[in-house]
């Protein structure tokens, strides 16, 4: 199966009323879990990795795995950068291949972010690659950075669909990144004021949003769907007392399957 752009594999998933399965993978137990779940599932699903996470796993080498990974799936997978923030980074992974990038400039002035994020579209363009942008604050940074959870204003998010074309639109709904205090109280109201909005929107800060909520969202617009922090959990979890490194492998792969396939059902729409 060809590796695939999440542009095209968005606008299936929209179509059919499903959400494409976003997985944050550090590691070959994590990559290989994934296309476990997807392929018995027959669901596209895009592998990710975010940039503040390539001190432990650089992407000269997790990306080629994350490639030869989805270039050898039985279903098409997207292999995309999370979080970018610098233009070298996105550089990288759009030269190994990766067939999507975010542009996180959701920290600066909508001007900016607006320019960086056109910037980034230039960049991607030559390769055919699909680019995700940011606006609105989600809770906590990727890295565990502190940062107040900050709805997206609708009006902000039509001009900047409007001046940036971009492929698909981070909305910050009340989301937090990470484990959330309570439960989460998504701001359904900003994505009813957005509609009707073709741009596929994506929702972070999936763990922890409950499967009813993860339903709505997708019926108002969310078509990518990102999971990091369950996975993570999952397979620390597993790892721990195994009584040797091939038995923690396997148990860590079948952690990061089981995350996986549940959240796979949801997205796609099988009932409960
Ligand atoms: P969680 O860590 O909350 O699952 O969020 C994932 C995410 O949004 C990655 O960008």
């Amino acid at each position: 199966m060809p590796l695939a752009n999440m542009r095209d594999v968005m606008r299936t998933q929209k179509a059919q009323g499903k959400a494409l399965g976003a997985f944050s993978v550090s590691s070959l137990e994590m990559i290989e879990g994934v296309l476990r779940a997807a392929e018995p599932l027959g669901e596209p699903v895009l592998l990710q990795v975010a940039q503040c996470r390539l001190n432990v796993t650089p992407l000269a080498l997790i990306g080629p795995c994350m490639l030869a990974a989805a270039r050898n799936a039985r279903v098409p997978v997207c292999v995309h950068l999370d979080h970018g923030l610098t233009l070298d980074c996105v550089k990288e992974a759009l030269a190994l291949g990766f067939t999507s990038v975010m542009i996180d400039g959701s920290t600066l002035q909508d001007k900016e972010n607006i320019a960086l994020t056109r910037q980034v579209m230039a960049m991607a363009r030559p390769y055919g690659a699909a680019v995700e942008a940011e606006i609105g604050v989600v809770g906590r940074t990727e890295s565990g950075g502190d940062q107040q959870a900050l709805g997206a204003d609708p009006a902000q998010a039509r001009q900047f669909l409007a001046e940036t074309q971009v492929d698909a639109l981070a909305v910050a709904i009340g989301n937090a990144h990470g484990v959330y205090a309570g439960t989460p109280k998504l701001r359904f109201d900003v994505l009813e004021q957005l509609q009707p909005v073709d741009t596929p929107l994506v929702l972070h800060g999936g763990t922890g949003i409950s499967d009813g909520d993860f339903r709505r969202c997708i019926r108002l617009g969310m078509t990518k769907i990102n999971i990091a922090t369950a996975t993570f959990q999952a397979v620390t979890l597993a790892a721990q007392g195994a009584p040797d490194y091939f038995e923690m492998a396997k148990r860590m792969q079948d952690a990061a399957y089981a995350v996986t396939m549940h959240h796979l059902r949801v997205f796609s729409g099988e009932e409960a």
